[in-house]
């Protein structure tokens, strides 16, 4: 029911629209690292000095003008531009709707291959997340147009999906992030239930350890995360095969231990004027968030 409301609330463009002239609000800050570049460059250097490397993600979403998927895109290479200048331990994750996915594919697909491109120069990985179903197909066809030219992308495949171990077998050659899924899909098309979403994901993470290129693990589920470090010392897997993720401001006490116990962890970074959609699904996801907003709100 409250997950209903807050998906409902991420998808309302007024109030996304509003969101964007208030600056960080309601609590966002705890999970949002900043509004500007110099801000998001400050957070990475903060984490990568507790060992922990991260994925930027210049917020965005509702693009439907030409313009403001240019806009989104010429921050993307001031990102890309930002993080080599201050040598920091970075790379980029982007959402396809924000840079053109919505307006026209070969559009889009102009945006990121220029995206790509200049991440290459500086053997810079960036990840194409993937968002709801509608845009899953149209996703996988940019990877597979960039990868006959690039080798530093790969995309994200969401465990909640029927098909996902499809999906994951045809990109076992990529750099791949399993996730459960953010998005309310379907019954047709994806599963509705926790366990089964759970099953699936342990499934997925197994297969790719064994079968993959680079696995990124990215959950805030410390049964999950336990789970896979019984699997890679069962299976000997080295640490450099795979890595864990977790979203900036989650968890933060895990996502350090995991860090000092040696393994590879990755925070995704989000930050940007455009927070308000990221802020209601992470509300939708798990209510208890809320606690996040009730801190900021009671601490000032
Ligand atoms: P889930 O929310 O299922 O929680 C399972 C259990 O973990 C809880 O019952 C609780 O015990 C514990 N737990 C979870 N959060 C906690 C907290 N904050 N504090 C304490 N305990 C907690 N989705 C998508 O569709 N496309 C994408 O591209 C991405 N990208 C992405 C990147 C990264 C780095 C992450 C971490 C996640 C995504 N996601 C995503 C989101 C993902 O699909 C999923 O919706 C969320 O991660 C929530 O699922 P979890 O696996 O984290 O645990």
């Amino acid at each position: 029911m409250l997950k209903d409301i807050f998906m409902g609330l991420s998808q309302n463009q007024f109030l996304n629209n509003a969101a964007k002239k208030y600056g960080l609000k309601m609590g966002a800050q705890s999970v949002v690292a900043g509004t500007n570049i110099p801000e998001v460059i400050k957070s990475i250097k903060e984490l990568n000095a507790q060992g922990i490397s991260c994925t930027v993600d210049n917020l965005g979403e509702f693009v439907f003008k030409e313009e403001e998927a240019t806009a989104a895109k010429e921050q993307i290479l001031k990102v890309i531009e930002a993080i080599n200048e201050n040598q920091v331990d970075a790379h980029i994750s982007l959402k396809p709707t924000q840079v053109g996915l919505d307006i026209d594919y070969s559009f889009c697909l102009n945006n990121v291959r220029e995206i790509v491109h200049q991440a290459s120069r500086y053997d810079m990985f960036v990840n194409i997340d993937m968002e709801d179903f509608k845009h899953l197909e149209l996703t996988f066809n940019l990877l597979d147009e960039l990868s006959m030219e690039f080798d530093n992308v790969g995309t994200v495949i969401q465990a909640y999906f029927h098909k996902a171990s499809e999906y994951l077998e045809r990109y076992k050659n990529f750099r791949i992030r399993i996730v459960k899924g953010a998005y309310k899909e379907s019954a047709e098309i994806a599963y509705q239930d926790k366990k089964d979403i759970d099953a699936n994901f342990i499934k997925l993470i197994e297969w790719h350890l064994l079968n993959g290129k680079y696995t990124s693990i990215a959950t805030h589920d410390h049964r999950i995360i336990n789970h896979v470090k019984e699997f890679v010392k069962e299976n000997n897997i080295p640490n450099d095969q795979f890595e864990f993720q977790m979203l900036y401001g989650f968890r933060k006490d895990l996502q350090l231990s995991l860090a000092s116990e040696g393994y590879h962890f990755c925070t995704y970074v989000p930050f940007g004027n455009d927070w308000y959609g990221y802020f209601m699904r992470r509300l939708a996801e798990r209510p208890q968030n809320l606690n996040l907003v009730a801190k900021q709100v009671f601490n000032k």
